[in-house]
Order: structure tokens, then sequence, then C-alpha cells
């Protein structure tokens, strides 16, 4: 008797040791897996701008897992609407499908937008990949006017950053790291951002060597050179900025990079010339590196801004008078300020 209610006591015991760490370690294994989903649905849901479509788009392959696990929960996805229009034209096609790809590699981090009217460009663009928009508003014998771009994509996409950039012009992940760390600054309280930099002007690239970010950094290190820093080819702004009070500027005309650096700096926006850091690749052709002043309406913008003030000192809009520089130390990207030369003094 005694003994077979101590071997009951002892089975029971057993029983419930058995059964405690039967739940324990389900509850352990199905909160892993728990964890585990929801941390990938979030990062899926992050990622709803990869294309689905990766075949057509000859994606590159990247390290953009950690790069979007590295987000800090108020940035946005895509981090950057990036637009850009051109007219199809037999001699730029190489120069135009080289940007069309690499554009694409930027994806998640980078929407790309072509604004125009011609069915057969925007179909291919849509085929490779990018979004198209039409192009509301144009001046100066057809050319587009820059801001309906920026007030037109802002409606339509949402993202942290927004912007033009011209047509031959090739970027790396170093826009993607650089445009992240200046979205997590929470050093200074501007209300509007600027980001410009300088260009590195590369001849003849060809399609293969921008089938990584690494070979288009090392052909832009060994045949590119560094362009002056009074041009200004990309305008990064951040999704407030007021492009409605920006005057009717068109794309690829002098003028207009200069003027909207300066009066950044009059209105007080944060101005961060991000030349140190974002490797930003000119396609030079046989054409060279002024193609637009050989064309008729090449002096537009500066009548425009001569209509509406007494004089422009275009010398306050270059790069080096950004208020703000980025650079890279001890491998991390900062923003500080700088010390400006005299010759970017205000007034
Ligand atoms: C994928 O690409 C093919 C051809 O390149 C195209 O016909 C198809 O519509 C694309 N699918 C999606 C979902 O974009
Ligand atoms: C550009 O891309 C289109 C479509 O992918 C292709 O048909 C064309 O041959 C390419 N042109 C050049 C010059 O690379
Ligand atoms: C481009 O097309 C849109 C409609 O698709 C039209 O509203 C606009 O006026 C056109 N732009 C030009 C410059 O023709
Ligand atoms: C700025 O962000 C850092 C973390 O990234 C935080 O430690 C710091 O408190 C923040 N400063 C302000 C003023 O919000
Ligand atoms: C590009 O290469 C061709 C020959 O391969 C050469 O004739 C031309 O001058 C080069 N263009 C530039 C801008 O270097």
């Amino acid at each position: 008797m005694w003994r077979i209610v101590r071997g009951g006591a002892r089975c029971r015991r057993w029983t419930s040791l058995v059964l405690a760490t039967f739940i324990c370690s389900s509850v352990i294994i199905y909160s892993y897996i728990y964890f585990h989903a929801i941390r990938s649905i979030k990062i899926a849901k992050k990622l709803k701008y990869v294309q689905r479509n990766q075949t057509a788009a000859q994606p590159i392959a990247q390290p953009w897992k950690e790069r979007v696990q590295k987000l800090t929960k108020n940035q946005r996805m895509p981090l950057l609407t990036l637009f850009t229009t051109w007219i199809d034209n037999d001699d730029k096609k190489l120069v135009h499908n080289i940007t069309i790809v690499n554009w694409l590699s930027l994806r998640p981090f980078v929407l790309p937008i072509i604004f125009t009217n011609e069915t057969a460009l925007a179909k291919t663009c849509e085929l490779a990949g990018w979004k198209t928009m039409p192009l509301r508003v144009v001046a100066a014998d057809g050319v587009p006017v820059l801001k309906y771009m920026y007030i037109d994509a802002m409606k339509r996409y949402e993202s942290s950053l927004y912007a033009f950039a011209n047509g031959d012009i090739l970027f790396t992940d170093t826009l993607i790291d650089t445009l992240a760390e200046i979205l997590q600054d929470n050093s200074t309280s501007h209300k509007h951002t600027l980001i410009i930099g300088r260009r590195t002007n590369t001849n003849n690239i060809t399609m293969k060597e921008v089938s990584s970010w690494k070979e288009l950094t090392v052909v832009a290190k060994k045949r590119g050179k560094l362009f002056r820093s009074d041009a200004e080819d990309y305008f990064v702004t951040s999704a407030s900025y007021p492009w409605h009070e920006i005057p009717d500027f068109v794309v690829g005309r002098r003028a207009y990079d200069n003027w909207l650096v300066l009066n950044a700096r009059k209105q007080k926006h944060r101005v961060i010339d991000a030349s140190l850091t974002i490797l930003a690749v000119h396609q030079t052709t046989d054409d060279g590196n002024y193609e637009s002043k050989k064309k008729e309406t090449r002096e537009y913008n500066h009548l425009l801004l001569l209509s509406l003030y007494e004089s422009i000192k275009y010398n306050l809009g270059d790069c080096i008078c950004a208020e703000y520089e980025t650079s890279l130390r001890s491998g991390r990207i900062w923003i500080t300020p700088r010390r400006l030369r005299k010759f970017c003094r205000l007034r």
C-alpha cells in the first residue's frame, strides 16, 4: 500500500515535471518563431518597393538587408525619391541605359522616376522597373520646369527626401549611407534641408563598369576628375521643402543650381555639401562637360532671375559656401558646421 502510494506520488511528480518542461520549451520555441515572424514581416513591409521583377531590371546583389535593419524608426522607405527627365536621343541611349541600371541598383532605398510625355521612353523605363510621371509644365521651347517635378513627385510618392538629378549622373551606396546619416542627425533644428555636392566627371563609362558600386567607385577613382565646385547636378531636399516659392527654372540651363543654394542659405535652411561622402559620377561623353552652353535658350534661367532680382551673386551658391559639410572619419559619416570663406559671406 505504502509503496504504491509513494510510487503514484513519484509518478505524478514526474508527469508534472515533464509537463512543465514541455510547456516551457513550447513557450520558448513559440516566442522565438513569433519574434522572427514579426521581424521578417516588418522588414518585408519596409521592402515593399523592392522590385518584384528581379530578372528584368538586373539588380546588383547588394548588402541591403543589413542596411534596412540599421534604419531607425523615423526613416521612411524609400529614403529618397530620385527623379530626372531626358529626351530620347540615339546619341545618348547608352548613357541613359546606364543611368537606368545604376539607379535601379539603389532600390529599395531609392525610388527612381522619369518625367516624360514620350510614350516609348516611358515604356522602356517602366519595363526596367522605374516609375514614370507626365511632365506637367515646360518652358523655354519645351524644357521641363524643375519645381513642378518636385511638387508632383511629393504628391504622388511618399519618402523622407526628394531629389532631382541630371540624367547622366550615377550614384553608389555612398548616397544611401550619407542620406541615412543626415536623416538621423538631430543636432540642429532646421525646418528644411538642401543637400548638394560636386560631381566626378568620368569619360566613356561602359555598362559593365556599373555592374557594381565597387567597380564604379574604382573607375571614378581611376579615370574621374572632380568637377568645379560651382556646378551642382543633384538637389536633395526634405519632404517639406517649399518648392512652390521657387521661380520657374528649367533644367539643364545654367544659373538655377547656384541660385537654389544661395536662396537656401538666405532662407536659413540647413544646406549640406556632401561632396566628400557622396560619389556622384557624371558620364562624360564626347560632347564634353558644358553641353548646356550650346543650347539656344541657355540664358533662360539667368534672364528669369534678372527679371526678379536686381543682382544675383552666384558665387554665394558655390558648394563650398554650404554651411554644413559631411565627412568620413573613423568609418562614420559626420555632419558638421563649416568655417566659411570670406567670399561666401551673405552680406
Ligand atoms: C517583368 O518583366 C517582363 C519582361 O521584362 C514584363 O513583361 C512583365 O510585365 C514584368 N512583370 C512585372 C510584375 O513587372
Ligand atoms: C538600351 O536599352 C534598350 C532596352 O533595354 C536596348 O534595346 C538598346 O539596345 C540599348 N541601347 C544601348 C545603346 O545600349
Ligand atoms: C504631358 O501629358 C500630360 C497628361 O498626360 C498633360 O497634362 C501635359 O500637358 C503634357 N505636357 C506637355 C508638356 O505636353
Ligand atoms: C539625438 O539622438 C541621439 C541618438 O541618436 C540621442 O541620444 C540624443 O538624445 C538625441 N538628441 C536630441 C536633442 O534629441
Ligand atoms: C571615348 O573613347 C573613344 C574611343 O574608344 C575615344 O575616341 C573618345 O575620345 C573617348 N571619349 C572621351 C570623352 O574620352
